[in-house]
């Protein structure tokens, strides 16, 4: 937790200079084909290639066909992209606030699948981005009702109120009538208040209707009241079609196998 708290006191290039620092006599030795460096995977330190592979396997359970057209909200450094690559024959965009992982996405997806893009929006977060667009007011560049599904993997919990209300609502503007979206949570409810106290995922900083694990970096984690994010959703025009616990709420038993927050599944 100490880790955490120095981390995320330091501005977020140095962030990435920091990873990169500390990965790099293992990028040097260990080149992995079709994969980024470890010191560039600056989206967590799970299992990228499993995790990857067991999102997508869950889009397919939930509804996505290889035909479909695939919104990919924060794409990262391609976690979703990579396995996806190998089965979607529709069409891809995915977009990021952060530029290197877009770049390497275009060098190393786009190129090899042209269905594929990725497009790099200098998006204000505190948790990545010191300055930029505001995304409370952002538009997505896309057309109406032109994705089948869509997801948003771990980003929300990077969004404040104004800029989730904003995306959910983007997402339901781009998403066909049926279509769906699947996206991650810190759901604050009964159970998680409970179970989360004294772990390294307690939102300390009550906000009202939302909280903080940090207050100098908001973006750091955000977690919502269930009830005011399902009242966020429905003024979007979306329906929560499914939901899971992540293992960050749940008892052990019943945690959901692939992700340590909750997932929604919306559909318009
Ligand atoms: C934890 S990472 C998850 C990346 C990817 N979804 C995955 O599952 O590997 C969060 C991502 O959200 C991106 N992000 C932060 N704010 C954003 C915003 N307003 N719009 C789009 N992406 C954003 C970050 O740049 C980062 O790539």
């Amino acid at each position: 937790m100490l880790l955490r708290k120095i981390y995320y006191a330091l501005p977020p290039s140095l962030r990435f200079v920091v990873r990169r620092l500390r990965y790099l006599p293992q990028d040097v030795l260990q080149k992995r084909n079709g994969l980024p460096p470890r010191g560039l995977i600056y989206t967590g330190d799970r299992d990228f290639v499993q995790q990857g592979k067991e999102w997508v396997q869950f889009f397919f359970q939930q509804g996505l066909k290889q035909e479909h057209a695939f919104l990919d909200i924060g794409s990262g450094i391609g976690r979703i992209a990579i396995p996806l690559s190998q089965q979607l024959t529709g069409r891809y965009e995915g977009f990021d606030a952060i530029q290197k992982g877009v770049d390497w996405c275009q060098q190393n997806i786009a190129r090899q699948y042209p269905h594929f893009h990725f497009t790099y929006v200098p998006l204000f977060n505190d948790l990545y981005n010191a300055k930029g667009i505001n995304a409370a007011e952002y538009s997505f560049p896309y057309a109406d009702n032109s994705f089948e599904y869509a997801c948003a993997i771990s980003v929300f919990s990077h969004l404040v109120p104004e800029e989730t209300q904003n995306y959910l609502q983007q997402a339901a503007r781009v998403l066909k009538k049926g279509g769906k979206l699947t996206a991650t949570f810190f759901i604050l409810d009964e159970a998680s208040e409970t179970s989360m106290k004294g772990t390294e995922f307690d939102f300390t900083h009550r906000m009202g209707n939302y909280a903080l694990m940090d207050k100098h970096v908001k973006a750091a984690n955000v977690a919502y009241q269930k009830d005011y994010l399902y009242q966020l959703i429905s003024n979007s025009g979306l329906t929560v079609a499914s939901s899971i616990k992540g293992f960050w709420s749940s008892q052990r038993g019943s945690r959901s196998p692939i992700e340590f927050q909750d997932i929604l599944t919306l559909v318009k």
